[in-house]
């Protein structure tokens, strides 16, 4: 699933982060509105998702996520395969790179 859709990110300019954690993923979208407009239908039409939720939407003056076009944060052991872009949370279920996604736009 990761692969497929950073390969499909990449070819919509979008970049983002995804965290899972306790069975709910949370994820970080940014790039061009028509791009995330996109995502957001593909997302709804996939019936993996339920409970879909929009936490927060806007304008940011620069990409939190340049690098990526999806980073995932969660378990260590998750990593068994040393997936590039892959970055355990501590024992709160958090990191650096989860908490960037909730920074308030400078
Ligand atoms: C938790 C989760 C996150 C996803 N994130 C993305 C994503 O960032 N980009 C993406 O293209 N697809 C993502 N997908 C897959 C989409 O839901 C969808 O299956 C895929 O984009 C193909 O959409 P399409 O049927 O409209 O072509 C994600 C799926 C799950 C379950």
């Amino acid at each position: 699933m990761l692969s497929e859709a950073r390969a499909k990110n990449a070819s919509m300019g979008i970049t983002g982060h995804l965290l899972y954690t306790e069975e709910v993923f949370v994820q970080c979208i940014e790039g061009p509105p028509a791009a995330i407009a996109a995502l957001w239908e593909s997302l709804q039409r996939d019936d993996r998702h339920y409970e879909l939720q929009v936490l927060a939407k806007g304008p940011i003056e620069a990409r939190r996520y340049q690098d990526w076009s999806m980073a995932f944060s969660s378990y260590p052991s998750l990593n068994r395969f040393n997936m590039p872009g892959f970055f355990a949370v501590d024992k709160e279920g958090m990191n650096a790179e989860a908490e960037r996604c909730a920074q308030a736009d400078a």
